[in-house]
């Protein structure tokens, strides 16, 4: 087909002993919830597997053809998309990008991460960061479509004769140790592994219930919406969301739409609201007494990054394979949070809303709008 849909079995594996207690519960919520699950350990995976919970006839397509096809389907007829065009603000019914104002009736902020904060959004939200690697093999990838039940976790597919190994999943902006080497390591050690082809990193903001939001942006608004939280399921929650948000632009009624308003609160969530919001505030006040690193890049090595301090604030200095220093505020334009060094992405990357920025300032991921101001190096 036209996105390389195809349908195989998709396991969760106990990769350890310890993990068995999660399969089962997993088995056991699934069936509860009318899922045709069943118990076993026949995955075409090349080492022990102590359990695992096993649903048939899931599908796998290729995600960029799949939105190619999408967006084809979307262009013309009245409609048309812009790429390039990054939102800076929404004012009124006008929204702005840096070459222009769009004037709308209704909006849908499909923007990852929310870009406004008139839904108290970046208080419910996480933006957890995840890596894969992509190896040549000698000989067939396996067909299993498999992600372990612990933590560390490892998720397992094929694209091709390719095998993809993804995980080492951490909250952006917290300390990332070699998270490519260690992908690549459990490849090597489960597959005969000829080439690391590629490697790549996303991150999706997660609800505080795990559950996506989507609905209107603020309460009982009709005409703005959004969609977010998708816990890296965007492929399944994007196409979901885009049916529930055609009926509630329309002002249909849904059956879910309750369920995935984003302004849903159960009393159960309360205690990951309140840990979540505090470690936001430690990040916003306790980053700004942290010690720096250095008072100058003389001995900074090539492609390693440093933090020093600047008058009253801190400025984040990286020096690039060539030996050229780039130099920028450590202070998010978002919220102003502390950024810090994400050494396998070589970006600067916030921990309270997830925001990330190139080396020279500019904006990676939001809901920042604004590069990092550039600094003199020292
Ligand atoms: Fe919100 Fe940085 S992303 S303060």
């Amino acid at each position: 087909m036209a996105c390389d849909l195809r349908r195989g079995t998709a396991a969760t594996y106990a990769y350890t002993e310890d993990e068995v207690p999660t399969v089962e519960a997993e088995f056991h919520a699934a069936q509860k919830a009318g899922l045709p699950v069943r118990l076993g350990t026949d995955i075409d995976l090349p080492f022990e597997v102590h359990a695992a919970v096993l649903l048939d006839d899931q599908l796998t397509l290729h995600p960029v053809k799949y939105l190619q096809g999408l967006a084809s389907a979307v262009d013309g007829d009245g409609s048309r998309i812009y790429e390039h065009s990054r939102v800076l603000d929404v004012t009124g019914r006008r929204l702005s990008t840096a070459d222009g104002e769009v004037h709308f009736d209704r909006i849908v902020l499909a923007t990852h991460y929310p870009l406004l904060d008139r839904g108290l959004f970046f208080a419910r939200l996480k933006t957890p960061r995840s890596y894969a690697v992509a190896a040549r093999l000698d000989g067939p990838p396996p067909s299993a479509l498999a992600i372990s039940a612990g933590s560390p976790s490892w998720s397992i597919s094929a694209y091709g004769d390719q095998l993809i190994v993804c995980g080492q999943s951490h909250e952006t902006g917290k300390k990332v140790v070699e998270p490519y080497r260690r992908l690549e390591e459990f490849a090597r050690r489960h597959w005969p592994v000829q080439e690391i082809t590629h490697r790549w990193s996303a991150q999706d903001p997660t609800a505080y219930d795990h559950l996506p939001m989507i609905g209107s942006y603020t309460p009982g608004s009709t005409t703005m919406f959004t969609a977010t939280g998708y816990m890296k399921w965007g492929l399944s929650s994007g196409t979901f969301a885009g049916t529930l948000l055609a009926d509630l632009v329309t002002g249909k009624p849904h059956d879910l739409a309750e369920r995935f308003s984003p302004h849903r609160l159960s009393l159960k969530s309360v205690p990951t609201l309140v840990k979540k919001n505090a470690e936001v505030a430690v990040e916003m006040i306790g980053d700004r007494i942290m010690p720096a690193d250095a008072t100058n890049s003389d001995k900074l090595p090539p492609d390693h990054a440093h933090v020093i301090r600047d008058g009253l604030g801190k400025t984040g200095v990286y020096r690039d394979p060539d030996g050229q220093l780039h130099a920028v505020s450590m202070r998010c334009t978002h919220l102003g949070c502390m950024v810090r060094f994400n050494a396998a992405e070589r970006s600067w990357d916030c921990p309270c809303h997830g925001s990330r920025f190139d080396v020279d300032g500019t904006v990676l991921e939001g809901p920042a709008t604004k590069p990092l101001p550039r600094r003199e190096p020292k």
